[in-house]
């Protein structure tokens, strides 16, 4: 490999929210972090050269955004996901959860139902219910045991009167990688009833072999008309903390509205550096990401093999994409709080707790394989010690 995805970084000393805010979350932080949504792997060289450009200039006052920056992120999706946006319809966003809220506030009213199809990424339920409007829960369906399908019929049962739904595509935490008619049925059901979606499409770079990312925005006119989509180099390349994402608008008139609210309080513009790293990634760090995507897929590999050679009674299904692996600890029959007590406890370990994504995460934790081997080696070495 020509990147050194083995190399153990320190991020301790380096401000990181994963390694040194253990201690808030879980109580010690005395634990291997597993947890949050970030890779422990330096960026793609081409981005911190672009960076150390940036710096050397010296001068870092506000920037502003060309349409070249639009079009490189433009560019991408046609290449790597063979979607033609217009520049015209995509704005930038600091991150993709505050798009959320602020999509939320500016296109539904207090008291709007909003639909999340749990188990599913936490700050969905926090930015619905912060801005006081309501939850409707279309859980998914677990067909297979670690294999979850969309319930259209539940979701036809609750769907009258809501104004969006938002689609996890990729799906965090399951791994599904949703399939085109999977999509097409959803669509159907949504703008039947004058529903319209928010794609939440964060991981669509994150793709194992076999899958293909399908932008649920890509399928047709009407659902051009009827989607919002957010993506972002950021979970891609590793720049999570740059903040950078980029939001494709049905038009630039919703667009424009959008982009007033985010001028209200002033959060329209880059800083310096994360509009460098968002370019260069797009541009040139495609070959980094390619390898990526090959050391995640075997660090996946070893973990389920390991898993099913040593600590059976773990159930776990590979993800069609994503770095997150759901981890199923039902056969253990832990009382509620149990699981997590032990794996703090007892095997030293931060995941993301399954209850966190809603009650059907109950039993489960989430492991983020971003890291070198040798740190999923010593995570699975203290899950057979406590759970053998
Ligand atoms: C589905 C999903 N959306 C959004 C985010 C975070 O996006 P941002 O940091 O751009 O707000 C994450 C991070 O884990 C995620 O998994």
């Amino acid at each position: 490999m020509k990147y050194e995805f083995d190399k153990l970084i320190d991020r301790k000393e380096h401000h990181s929210a994963k390694w040194n805010e253990m201690g808030n979350k879980f109580g010690t932080n005395d634990l291997i972090p597993m947890w949050i949504a970030d890779m422990d792997f330096k960026t793609a060289p081409e981005i911190i050269e672009a960076m150390k450009e940036k710096l050397e200039h010296g001068v870092f006052g506000y920037v502003n955004r060309t349409d070249e920056y639009y079009k490189t992120a433009c560019n991408w999706l046609k290449k790597r996901h063979g979607w033609d946006v217009s520049t015209e319809n995509i704005t930038y966003s600091p991150g993709v959860v505050p798009a959320l809220s602020i999509i939320i506030q500016e296109f539904t009213k207090p008291g709007d139902k909003i639909i999340i199809q749990s188990p599913v990424y936490y700050p969905f339920f926090n930015v619905i219910e912060e801005n006081n409007r309501e939850i409707v829960l279309n859980p998914l369906k677990e067909t297979e045991r670690g294999y979850y399908e969309m319930d259209y019929e539940d979701l036809i049962s609750k769907i009258d009167d809501a104004k969006f739904l938002i689609l996890c595509n990729p799906h965090n935490p399951v791994g599904r990688v949703w399939k085109k008619q999977e999509l097409k049925k959803l669509g159907k059901i949504c703008f039947a009833r004058g529903v319209k979606v928010i794609s939440d499409e964060i991981h669509s770079d994150l793709i194992f072999k076999e899958n293909k990312h399908v932008p649920f925005a890509s399928l047709g006119k009407e659902f051009e008309e009827n989607t919002i989509t957010c993506f972002a180099p950021t979970k891609t390349f590793n720049i999570a903390g740059l903040y950078s994402s980029f939001i494709v608008f049905p038009n630039s008139k919703d667009k424009d509205i959008f982009e007033e609210a985010l001028g209200r309080i002033d959060l329209k513009r880059n800083n310096p550096f994360s509009l460098v790293a968002t370019m260069a990634a797009y541009e040139k760090g495609e070959p980094w990401l390619d390898e990526l995507l090959v050391y995640l897929e075997e660090n996946i590999d070893y973990m389920i093999e390991y898993i099913k050679e040593n600590i059976p009674k773990i159930k776990v299904r590979k993800p069609e994409g994503t770095y997150l692996v759901w981890l199923d600890f039902r056969d253990y029959a832990f009382s509620k709080d149990e699981l997590g007590r032990k794996m703090i406890e007892e095997a030293k370990i931060a995941f993301d707790d399954g209850l966190w994504f809603g009650n059907e995460g109950e039993g489960f934790q989430r492991i983020n394989v971003a890291c070198p081997r040798v740190m999923i080696e010593d995570v699975l070495k203290r899950l057979e010690t406590v759970f053998k």
